[in-house]
């Protein structure tokens, strides 16, 4: 009972601690727990599951657990590992940082992330998830690459977004949805609020976690990890209804097999990040389908409502309302294959999860300030004829991964003359791009009122970000 205590007030102030780090609450004199409040690796059981040895199998959520604690009293100057909140069941949603500063957002550095598993049953990411934490961990003295990445990147792993499904899950299934759900039977991505579509789902205590969780880190990239298919999937996943569509429920059926493209204003970055990670894979981007009959994609990716619209989905999400590149990552045609075939999905995958998530270092960053060189918290950022806006950190920090070339980029905050700035992205390395405001007082303001954006009508969902539909969607 003492030591449940214990550990639970370490957890809590792990979370704290590491969501307080982008808030700027990170109280510089807190001391971090002792050698002796880390939850420590005790029996043999454990210590065969320790991080020195992870095996080629599922592991549940005790052994997940387990392995991550252990990984993080072995690893601390790399590793520190949070909850962000539990299941309808009451199991931790475990995020394991790798980092060189795993305590710490590093100003002016990306976080990053990886979600797996958020269809219970869709298990192989889960363990992939573990082998990488595995391989950073143990890579970082030795390889050069990996030892960059951590230095310049926090990594933010969850194994599992959906504990209590992958429970009822069974090893074999390839293609049932048993498992896919949570406990109470919701789809999780289908659960997250949509911008084209009211989502009329019943927000889960899984989906509110990761809600939360995502407002307070700024993630640059994220890959969500799904099983069933060989493709990486890129927003948007859903798409407004077409104009005669509204009232027909027969026509919203029609439209989910229309496999109509929903063009996204970063298009050209999502197929790249998407190819990232196919032509990294050791066979996702020759496009085989898994099996006959069943669809085939060109060099390994696709548009997400090009497959299959959905509404309430993660990706969209991630991107619209909080400027995070969010894919997802269809890793296995079967959803839980044997164990014995775990070595190869890692084996397939393992140079493509770590290439995909250095692309946070591509296209442009830097900092918003005021002319005394304060930080500008919540400026918008925004690339000219890309309608999405970003907005930038406590520190006035913002990410923009573009593709090489020449932009504009429009900055504005609340109380400062709007700036626009011309600059350049080139392959090899990010451009490092400050911007500073001018207060607005004193100054007449000819054209700096934010010009009024045209309301999307498709979404009851109030919409945090200002898309351009006429863009994306000429017909609606
Ligand atoms: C940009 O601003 C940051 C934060 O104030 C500073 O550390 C950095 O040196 C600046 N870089 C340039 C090129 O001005
Ligand atoms: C949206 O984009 C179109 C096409 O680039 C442009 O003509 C229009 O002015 C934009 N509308 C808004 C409200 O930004
Ligand atoms: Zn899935």
């Amino acid at each position: 009972m003492d030591r449940y205590k214990k550990v639970k007030i370490y957890k809590t102030f792990l979370f704290l601690t590491i969501l307080g780090t982008t808030s700027g609450q990170f109280a510089k004199g807190a001391s971090f727990p002792t050698d002796d409040d880390v939850p420590m690796v005790t029996g043999e059981v454990e210590r065969r599951e320790d991080d020195q040895e992870l095996q080629f199998k599922y592991h549940d959520h005790e052994e997940i657990t387990r392995y991550l604690r252990a990984v993080s009293a072995r690893y601390p100057a790399l590793t520190a590992l949070y909850s962000i909140g539990k299941s309808v069941q009451g199991r931790d949603l475990w995020v394991m940082v790798v980092s060189a500063s795993p305590y710490e957002h590093m100003i002016g550095k990306p976080d990053v992330k990886y979600v797996a598993n958020i269809h219970g049953n869709e298990a192989v990411g889960r363990e992939l998830l573990l082998h990488l934490i595995q391989y950073l961990v143990t890579s970082y003295d030795t390889d050069s690459y990996i030892k960059w990445l951590l230095d310049n990147t926090r990594i933010h792993l969850m194994p599992s977004m959906n504990p209590d499904g992958f429970l009822i899950s069974r090893e074999g299934q390839c293609d049932t949805i048993h498992g896919r759900h949570n406990a109470r039977r919701y789809d999780l991505n289908r659960n997250f609020p949509d911008f084209f579509k009211a989502n009329t789902k019943q927000p889960q205590p899984e989906t509110d976690a990761v809600k939360e969780w995502i407002s307070k880190i700024q993630f640059v990239v994220s890959g969500s990890l799904h099983g069933g298919a060989l493709v990486a999937s890129y927003p948007f996943d859903n798409t407004p209804s077409a104009r005669i569509c509204r009232s027909s429920v027969l026509c919203s059926v029609f439209q989910s097999y229309a496999h109509t493209p929903s063009i996204a204003p970063d298009d050209d970055v999502f197929r790249h990040l998407a190819l990232v990670y196919s032509n990294n894979h050791a066979k996702m981007s020759r496009g085989v389908s898994c099996k006959s009959g069943s669809q085939r994609f060109d060099n390994g990716i696709t548009n997400g409502a090009a497959w299959y619209p959905l509404t309430g989905g993660m990706q969209d999400y991630n991107y619209l309302w909080h400027g995070c590149m969010e894919i997802t990552l269809e890793i296995s045609c079967c959803k839980y294959p044997p164990a014995h075939e775990l070595p190869k999905y890692w084996q397939d995958n393992k140079q493509s999860l770590i290439k995909y998530l250095a692309e946070a270092h591509r296209g442009a960053h830097g900092f918003v300030m005021d002319e005394n060189g304060n930080p500008v918290e919540r400026a918008s950022v925004r690339v000219k004829g890309r309608d999405v806006t970003y907005h930038t950190t406590k520190y006035g920090e913002f990410w923009r991964i573009l593709l090489p070339g020449t932009y504009r980029l429009e900055v504005s905050g609340e109380g400062y003359l709007p700036q626009e700035v011309e600059f350049f992205v080139i392959d090899s390395h990010p451009t490092l791009l400050n911007v500073t405001l001018h207060s607005a007082k004193g100054h007449v303001q000819t054209r700096g009122d934010a010009p009024k954006r045209a309301k999307l009508t498709t979404s009851t969902t109030a919409a945090p970000r200002d898309l351009n539909l006429t863009i994306a969607f000429p017909e609606d």
